[in-house]
């Protein structure tokens, strides 16, 4: 559509440029609303001055001089002069440069090669693809695909959610509750069932909460029965979601999740400590952002393990270092967007400049019966893989 509208552009550029600059033409022209006004409509109101004559006369001289093949009809209403093109002629010229131009229809240079990492699909291991996660892995795909059209170079980065308490929660039930032969048979549904029965469990026994906060802490300390369980179900979990990836068609340049920065926690947190930004509270660590108006951002808990903003933070270092990226782009659901605020925040205070910082491409949640879906409630909707 938008070659098409240059193409009725360029005819109107010629037919208009006795009477006023190319810059001018440029400036003035304009897509009416209603197109019955028009495909497009050129105001006289800014010659009027210079030729000392009303927009309405010289719309009217300029309707009954302009002509060209492409124009369909021209009309002069009150000082605009309105012309409508002649789409079939039009549309078969913009038919064939596709067929010319074959898949170079529509491509541009305007990225000169720039870099751009899109965060995209980003699902959390161990849990059913979220719709949220569809839609991410969906409108990631269409942007790298738009990206690389207009000569930008994406990279595609799954950022899996591969690390975190939750992990340290799931290898409490899989040890209580779990079965191997189960987990092999149906990874994502046994674990999911795992994860589920452990919250349901932990409301009535909540010392669970604590051994499987403890479990992570192992976790994050490289205790080797830890390890094991969670490379276990990180790698059935890839495989389980690679089937959908190969249906969608959509492939990543590369999988790097939360796990992934787990060895630069620490270098993380000096270099908030070094900024004079941490502050205790309650033996957690955090940034305090009243200045900004946004609550506290969290850094380190009073165990001492590491959470979602802290890998995102060391991530945001890593893909500036690794690609010099001209924009940073993350497909995430709407509801994080103060987690991604924060995140802003926190980099602007540690000097880090707007262009390197994440652009969140929000999208709205997709409800169910009205209500938010929920898989720690088991309250979601299975997609039918076949
Ligand atoms: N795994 C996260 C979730 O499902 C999304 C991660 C998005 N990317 C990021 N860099 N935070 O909620």
């Amino acid at each position: 559509m938008k070659n098409m509208h240059d193409m009725w552009q360029g005819a109107l550029f010629n037919a208009l440029c006795e009477h006023a600059s190319f810059e001018e033409i440029g400036q003035w022209i304009e897509a009416p609303k209603d197109r019955a006004h028009g495909d497009l409509a050129f105001p006289c109101f800014p010659l009027a001055k210079r030729q000392r004559r009303a927009p309405s006369a010289i719309a009217e001289d300029l309707a009954a001089t302009l002509t060209h093949d492409e124009f369909a009809r021209v009309e002069a209403v009150g000082g605009y002069v309105n012309v409508f093109f002649k789409k079939d002629s039009l549309s078969r010229q913009v038919l064939q440069s596709i067929v010319v131009q074959k898949s170079a229809y529509g491509s541009f240079v305007t990225g000169k090669s720039a870099r751009v990492p899109i965060d995209f699909s980003s699902p959390n291991i161990a849990k059913p693809f979220s719709m949220g996660h569809l839609r991410s892995t969906v409108i990631g795909n269409a942007l790298a695909l738009l990206a690389e059209k207009n000569g930008f170079l994406p990279e595609r980065i799954n950022y899996i959610g591969d690390w975190g308490t939750q992990f340290g929660k799931l290898i409490v039930a899989y040890q209580r509750w779990g079965s191997e032969a189960e987990v092999r048979q149906a990874p994502i549904q046994t674990l999911y069932k795992l994860y589920v029965r452990f919250h349901e469990e932990a409301e009535k026994e909540p010392e669970l909460d604590d051994e499987g906060r403890a479990w992570f802490v192992r976790l994050e300390q490289g205790d080797e029965e830890a390890v094991a369980l969670w490379t276990w179900f990180r790698q059935e979990s890839i495989v389980a979601f690679q089937h959908l990836y190969d249906r969608l068609g959509i492939t990543f340049d590369r999988i790097q999740g939360e796990a992934y920065y787990n060895d630069r926690m620490k270098a993380v947190m000096t270099h908030l400590q070094e900024a004079g930004l941490l502050e205790e509270s309650d033996g957690a660590l955090v940034v305090r952002l009243d200045d900004e108006g946004l609550p506290p951002c969290l850094f380190q808990k009073k165990d001492g393990s590491s959470l979602y903003a802290t890998r995102d933070l060391a991530a945001v270092y890593h893909r500036n270092e690794e690609l010099s990226p001209a924009r940073l782009l993350y497909v995430v659901g709407q509801e994080q967007s103060l987690h991604f605020k924060q995140i802003q925040a926190v980099l602007t205070r540690l000097g880090v400049e707007k262009q390197k910082q994440p652009e969140h491409v929000a999208f709205g949640l997709l409800l169910s019966d009205g209500k938010k879906m929920s898989t720690r409630r088991g309250r979601v909707i299975f997609w039918r893989m076949f």
